[in-house]
């Protein structure tokens, strides 16, 4: 282990150190930023392309972004103010995202007018223009595509006169390879499955199975069958353990048992029993203190949540006057579960792209986001207009609202049982600015971490973990450090500043 002297001296000392405290000094370097390596571990047994990973939250990560980080590399951790089910589907929708078997394809009827049809498809939204068409049984009959719509110049025809008839279908079960053979020998884009009665039961399209065999996935975060990793959250005691049977039913990769305080009876027994029951990676936290991970990972823990007050919108620093500053918990825990094969996923508190080089070079083996990938695209809820401006809402999962909203909120805040009207929160409602695209954001956010790692001369998250050294800063350091007697006069993207 190569010891951080700095952040030894201040523990020493009795103080703890947070990001905005410590720079990375630069090193030798014969690392090109865009050479470098980002793979990283988020537990014991998987794995991310880049070290991010999307936070439990309910204005966060539901199945859209955990898909879309999944694709960039990255996971997401679908939150658990969701019933079961609900996150069960999430789940299921980002493992079935890649297998480019459509479950329960959009068919339209042969008796129906072209009109309606388009009139639905705009109505809808849909992105696609192939249907299979079914008769009013409900079995296969043809096929509509985007040319059939396009070569159709009078919309008041029936869908009957424009599709085409006998068209290529597969049976039930046929794999992606035959599926994908036939389409390329016959060229057709639309592969129709149907059961033995000829109902429609799935569907194939040629432009998803080209990306799963091509190179346009490599750099997806992928389980050994070839469909998206996704995490999913759960609280403690046996309805907890319940349902993580289900989202384990469903394939997620890895459990995360998501609470406030994860050094403590209720999160150990959740902890021992999943292990018992099921074979699937279980990370565990939050905690701050090394004696905590250590606990946590001598009763099973495949990955240590640290962060205990560092996010955007907790308040549990202020209410509970409790709490460690990041970059300290995280060293600290990394020491005391050194050579365990645990890594370490350092959860809150990053407000730009240069923490996330100084948490892995403390020993995180990730970082998890929460108010930085609200603002995107891909994260629930709309986006409002405010002074002139556009925002997403976010929250932390200890506020009013989501305790009130939630059981699940109010028991990672230790309050299941309490009154609506006598709860006691750990967090506040707010707005982020709105990013953009998903891929956007974390482009800024990727590239920044390459550059930490080119300055220091680390090629790989273990190198960086490795030989990341620093210097405590101080407050004139600080303001050295940010644009300092300049108006800003555009935006920048990865730039916000302190603050809103
Ligand atoms: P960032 O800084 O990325 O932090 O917005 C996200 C992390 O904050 C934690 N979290 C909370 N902590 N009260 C807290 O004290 C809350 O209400 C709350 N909600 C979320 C959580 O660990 C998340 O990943």
């Amino acid at each position: 282990m190569n010891v951080k002297p700095t952040i030894e001296k201040a523990s020493e000392d009795g103080f703890a150190l947070t990001f905005d405290d410590v720079r990375l000094r630069t090193g030798y370097s014969q690392i090109m930023p865009g050479d470098v390596n980002l793979e990283s571990m988020f537990s014991r047994n998987v794995g991310l392309k880049v070290p991010i990973v999307s936070a439990a939250m309910d204005t966060v990560t539901e199945y859209k972004l955990a898909i879309e980080i999944a694709k960039l590399g990255g996971m997401g951790v679908i939150h658990r103010n969701l019933s079961p089910d609900a996150q069960a589907l999430h789940v299921s929708k980002v493992k079935h995202n890649l297998n480019g078997l459509i479950e329960k394809p959009i068919c339209v009827y042969e008796n129906e007018k072209v009109s309606a049809v388009m009139a639905r498809v705009e109505e809808k939204g849909y992105s696609f223009r192939s249907f299979p068409v079914l008769s009013r049984e409900g079995k296969l009959v043809g096929l509509v595509t985007g040319n059939d719509f396009e070569f159709c110049d009078n919309n008041s025809l029936e869908i009957r006169s424009i599709m085409s008839t006998a068209p290529i279908f597969g049976k039930e079960g046929m794999s992606i390879d035959d599926a994908y053979g036939i389409m390329k020998e016959q060229k057709k884009k639309v592969i129709p499955l149907v059961d033995k009665g000829g109902s429609v039961v799935g569907m194939y399209i040629f432009s998803d199975l080209k990306r799963i065999r091509t190179r346009s996935a490599e750099n997806y975060n992928i389980d050994t069958h070839g469909q998206l990793r996704v995490a999913a959250a759960v609280g403690t005691g046996d309805e907890e353990i319940e349902r993580a049977g289900r989202l384990i039913d469903k394939k997620v990769d890895v459990i995360v048992i998501d609470t406030a305080h994860g050094d403590s009876k209720s999160v150990l027994y959740t902890l021992k029993e999943i292990k018992n029951r099921y074979n699937v990676d279980v990370v565990v936290g939050n905690v701050s203190i090394g004696e905590s991970a250590k606990r946590l990972v001598d009763v099973g823990a495949d990955g240590i949540k640290v962060g205990q007050g560092p996010g955007s919108i907790c308040t549990t620093r202020i209410v509970a006057g409790i709490g460690r500053p990041q970059v300290s918990a995280v060293y600290d825990c990394m020491k005391a579960i050194f050579g365990s094969g645990v890594p370490i996923c350092a959860d809150g508190g990053i407000t730009s792209s240069g923490d996330i080089p100084i948490v892995i070079g403390a020993g995180a083996h990730s970082v998890m986001m929460g108010g930085m990938l609200a603002g995107t695209e891909e994260s629930p809820g709309e986006i409002q207009f405010y002074e002139g401006r556009q925002w997403k809402s976010y929250r932390g999962m200890g506020s009013l609202g989501a305790m009130q909203e939630s059981r699940s909120s109010r028991q990672r805040y230790l309050q299941s049982d309490a009154e609506k009207n006598r709860l006691v929160p750990e967090g506040i409602e707010g707005l982020v600015p709105y990013r953009g695209k998903l891929n956007d954001v974390l482009f800024q956010y990727i590239g920044g971490l390459r550059k930490g790692m080119g300055y220091v001369g680390a090629g790989t998250i273990e190198e960086l973990r490795e030989k990341a050294q620093f210097d405590r800063i101080t407050q004139s350091g600080f303001i050295e450090s940010h644009p300092h007697g300049v108006k800003i006069t555009k935006e920048s993207p990865n730039y916000q500043g302190r603050g809103i």
